[in-house]
């Protein structure tokens, strides 16, 4: 069974962090979430993936390599500055997809736990053209949302309703199955959206069914919302996370990718996930945050929910306060304060004091 990823949207929420990396390779307890995808994809009995990407997402996966688990894969890549959509890419790639067999489409940037052999049997059962996975959340107004009836016929698909007129609680989780005769409902060579072109119409003419899951769901499209998906996988891996620290002092869960050194008597968790090769200094104290690989954090600095990107440097005594993000090879100089909700930009260096939260570039 062949899957294709939707991977080439910009992840404007996640900037400055997604100025360097598709969404797909923010790393979520150090692994690329699109590695967790190809893992999950290649376990459930998918052995081709074709990565729906623009030029440079293309170029950002080539780069990171991410383990494919056996997974042949290809790329389908949007025409220059003429991104296709969420349902042009899928017409784009028709010939790769191939006309026999229902394929599975998911958002790339999705964390989610589904039984696609599920999915596709349900599928199967019924004369569906497309039938998506569909989730329940308190809030459905920022997401596509579906309205049942008759157990698992869509009536109704809404994209993003605004508040209060949202059908149900049921949320398009961002997996599907299609049959290939989706392709006939697909306009060529524009940007389309599955979501508000295609899905009501497939509901109007009774061809659209859900599938509805019930293990984990994330979507990492904001900060707070990456961090979460972060402790959320950190909770569930725990156990079998121990390690003997030498020095300084630990609070599980943590995460320490290969490489990462700690000086002494800093305290690392609860909730810390520090990413390949970074360097931690002593008596730093770092909470419910995430460090990208190569990151350097200098004696005595105190960070609590923050995120710092690749490379980036944080001098002796910096305090960063819950939610600021550091672009990648920024520079925080020594006895700087962020205050909550900073963002740095990329390779910006900071060397005095921030009163009030904003974008420094
Ligand atoms: N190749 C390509 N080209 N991919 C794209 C493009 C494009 O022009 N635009 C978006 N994508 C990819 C994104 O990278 C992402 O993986 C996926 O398509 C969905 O786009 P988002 O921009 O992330 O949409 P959303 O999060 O606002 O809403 C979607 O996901 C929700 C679940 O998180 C919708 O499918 C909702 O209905 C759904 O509930
Ligand atoms: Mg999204």
């Amino acid at each position: 069974m062949k899957a294709l990823i939707l991977a080439g949207g910009y992840a404007t929420r996640l900037r400055p962090l997604s100025c360097a990396r598709p969404k797909t390779l923010f790393p979520i307890v150090n692994k690329p979430l699109l590695q967790w995808i190809f893992e999950r994809l290649a376990k459930n009995g998918v052995d081709e993936a074709i990565l729906a990407v623009n030029a440079l997402t293309q170029f950002y996966i080539r780069q990171q390599k991410p383990p494919r688990y056996g997974l042949k894969v290809k790329f389908s890549i949007d025409p220059p500055k003429k991104p296709l959509g969420t349902a042009g890419p899928i017409k784009k790639a028709e010939k790769l997809l191939g006309y026999n067999e229902p394929f599975i489409v998911l958002n790339g940037d999705i964390f989610a736990d589904i039984n696609y052999q599920a999915l596709l049997e349900t599928h199967r059962k019924t004369k569906a053209l497309a039938t998506i996975t569909l989730c329940s959340v308190d809030d459905p107004c920022s997401f596509g949302v579906a309205e049942l009836v008759n157990g698992n016929s869509i009536k109704r698909f809404i994209e993003k309703p605004a508040k209060g007129q949202a059908p149900s609680n049921l949320i398009n989780a961002g997996a599907y199955v299609l049959s290939p005769k989706i392709f006939e409902y697909i306009p060529a060579g524009r940007a389309v959206s599955i979501e508000r072109e295609v899905f009501p119409k497939l509901a109007d003419e009774g061809k659209l069914m859900g599938f509805c899951m019930n293990g984990l769901w994330m979507d990492i499209g904001k900060p707070q919302e990456y961090l979460e998906a972060n402790k959320v996988i950190l909770d569930s891996l725990a156990m079998k996370n121990q390690i003997s620290p030498e020095g300084f002092a630990v609070k599980q869960p943590i995460a320490l990718d290969q490489g990462v050194t700690v000086g002494e008597k800093s305290v690392i968790g609860p909730y810390a996930v520090v990413g390949k090769n970074a360097k931690i200094g002593s008596n730093v104290r770092i909470s419910n945050s995430v460090l990208f690989a190569e990151a350097e954090i200098a004696d005595g600095a105190v960070l609590n929910g923050v995120i710092i990107g690749e490379g980036a440097k944080i001098g002796k005594n910096v305090k960063l306060d819950p939610g600021c993000i550091v672009g990648d090879q920024a520079r925080i100089k020594d006895n700087v304060c962020l205050p909550e909700g900073s963002a740095i930009c990329p390779a910006k260096e900071v060397s005095e004091n921030v009163l009030k939260a904003k974008l420094n570039c």
